[in-house]
């Protein structure tokens, strides 16, 4: 079935907001009992995905993950509940906050631990890029992460062009150095 043919215009926030629990085991964590910074990595990213899922009703890849902060860390045996949302959706990419929280199973005190943002594109079966309805922010904390969502795009461009640009210099200086 053509999924875009059936999109709404438009969806709210609301309608991406997802959420996961994980409990945290030895696998999971580094020689201090402390949660990986990838596997938490790879938590953000599935929870991200399923916001950008529910927006896009498309397949979905992670274009970019940007700014994460590990504000403190998770312990073996804590439960980490991660929740995401899209914050903005573009012509085919979409913006997702993904926020972090640890559970001590014995206290039971939460803390917030890490948030970060990505930005994922959809695409169809064939890998072929597809358009994505629009996002209406409907409280104040959404038309916020909207429009902070527009600012960080027009950093990440900036900053792409800036690397794109290194790169090239670099290039044409080795290549100067081997002729
Ligand atoms: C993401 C990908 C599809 C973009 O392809 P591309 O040819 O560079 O795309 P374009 O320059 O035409 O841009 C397409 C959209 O992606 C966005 N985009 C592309 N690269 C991006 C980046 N590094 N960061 C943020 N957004 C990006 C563009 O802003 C544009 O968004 P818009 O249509 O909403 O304006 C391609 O780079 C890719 O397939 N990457 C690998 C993805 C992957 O394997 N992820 C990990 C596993 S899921």
């Amino acid at each position: 079935m053509d999924t875009q043919a059936t999109q709404p215009a438009v969806r709210t926030v609301a309608s991406t907001q997802s959420e996961m629990t994980e409990i945290i085991l030895p696998n999971d964590t580094n020689t201090l009992g402390n949660l990986l910074g990838g596997r938490l990595m790879h938590f953000i990213d599935l929870t991200g995905a399923m916001a950008a899922y529910r927006h896009a009703r498309t397949h979905v890849v992670t274009a970019a993950m940007d700014h994460i902060d590990f504000i403190q860390p998770v312990r073996l045996g804590d439960l980490v509940t991660l929740k995401s949302s899209v914050n903005r959706a573009f012509t085919r990419s979409m913006e997702v906050g993904v926020k972090v929280w640890a559970e001590n199973t014995r206290t039971g005190a939460v803390a917030h631990v890490a948030s970060a943002y990505l930005v994922f594109v959809a695409v169809d079966e064939h890998g072929r890029m597809q358009t994505v309805p629009q996002l209406k922010p409907e409280t104040p904390d959404e038309v916020r992460r909207y429009e902070d969502a527009l600012r960080r795009r027009e950093h990440r461009e900036r900053e792409n062009a800036r690397r794109k640009e290194a790169t090239l210099v670099t290039k044409a200086q080795k290549d100067g150095a081997v002729r």
